[in-house]
């Protein structure tokens, strides 16, 4: 059976992004593998959040991702925290990764940048925290977005450097993953790019009807077409790529039609795609915020993941000391 492993950063809440992309593979994963999800919230240290905020946001993913569908009864849903394991894996790990490695990944030199003033050392070693998070379960597959597949090159390495240090093929070597079909990029709101948290254009599954009317009524439009089938600009055709996801297809090809002959009203269409988000996200939303006051469904989901998490993660420790040379008396 293969091992899943994905992390998740407990930062910002789900947009409709995340949710027609990550979200929806890991629906799909849960199903076919056997999956390790867990809340990366040793990671999320690098920014210094309060204790407040850290727990606080922890929280908000947890529930997010299970009013999405995260499934605890099928997937291995657990705290990174809660498996300390990792980070002894990760102090073995860290003496065979270099300085000039780390320093030459690209999420390193990025944050370095944006951040002059907190070039933190659990920032450079990020890549190795996320090594050990996947190896720990001896992960053969890991779902990534473009933005993870440098940090996953490096766990291969790492993981393979091991196997050649000790003369072993301990460690499988993980492969990412995605799913062939393409996935649908959901678009901004703001005529360019694609949905994101800090972009400021994004439509959170916990956003209220009021704030997703006036972010959808504010969306980018221009004047209209003034010649019948003529090509949608960008930020019309990313209307109607998140029309496509919420609404009925009866009404993509209403407003397509209207595009099409010149009569088209931006303000109807917009009105009726807030309308359509605001059907969609309903009950996720209301999901989220049963969940997120429910105390003791939390903790007993996330003492779940952690019992079945600790069973993988202290045998890959144990056996890895033992390798290393590390002997009882
Ligand atoms: P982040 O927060 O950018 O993304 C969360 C997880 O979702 C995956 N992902 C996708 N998977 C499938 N299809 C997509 N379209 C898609 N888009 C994003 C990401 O690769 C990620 O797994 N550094 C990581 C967090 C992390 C991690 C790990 C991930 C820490 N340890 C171990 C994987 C394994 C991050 O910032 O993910």
């Amino acid at each position: 059976m293969e091992i899943v492993v994905s992390g998740i950063r407990p930062t910002g809440n789900l947009h409709l992004g995340n949710y027609f992309g990550a979200v929806k593979n890991f629906l799909r994963m849960q199903k076919e593998f056997n999956c390790y999800f867990f809340i990366a919230d040793y990671h999320s240290l690098t920014t210094h959040p309060t204790p407040v905020n850290l727990h606080d946001n922890v929280r908000q993913v947890l529930a997010e991702y299970l009013a999405s569908g995260l499934d605890p009864e099928a997937a291995t849903i657990y705290v990174q925290s809660d498996l300390p394991e990792v980070a002894e894996l990760t102090l073995l790990m860290n003496m065979n990764s270099y300085l000039g490695e780390l320093e030459r990944t690209t999420s390193f030199k990025d944050k370095a940048r944006k951040h002059p003033d907190n070039v933190n050392a659990g920032l450079l070693t990020y890549p190795v925290l996320m090594a050990s998070d996947i190896i720990i379960h001896q992960a053969t597959k890991v779902p990534v977005g473009k933005d993870q597949e440098q940090n996953l090159e490096m766990t291969r390495k790492f993981a393979s450097r091991f196997n050649r240090i000790y003369n072993t093929e301990y460690f499988t070597i993980p492969q990412s993953f995605n799913y062939g079909e393409a996935l649908v990029k959901i678009p901004g709101l703001d005529g360019s790019g694609k949905m994101g948290k800090s972009e400021g254009n994004g439509i959170f599954l916990v956003d209220d009807e009021e704030s997703i009317r006036k972010k959808v009524m504010k969306a980018v439009t221009d004047s209209g077409p003034t010649e019948p089938n003529s090509m949608m600009p960008e930020a019309i055709r990313n209307l109607f790529t998140l029309m496509e996801v919420v609404s009925t297809p009866d009404t993509v090809t209403y407003f397509t039609d209207k595009y099409n002959s010149c009569e088209i009203r931006y303000g109807d269409l917009k009105k009726q795609l807030a309308e359509d988000i605001i059907k969609f996200n309903a009950p996720i939303r209301e999901k989220i915020l049963a969940i997120r006051s429910d105390e003791a469904y939390l903790r007993k989901v996330v003492n779940m993941g952690k019992e079945k998490a600790h069973i993988s993660a202290s045998k890959t420790l144990r056996e890895v000391r033992e390798i290393i040379g590390f002997k009882p008396f």
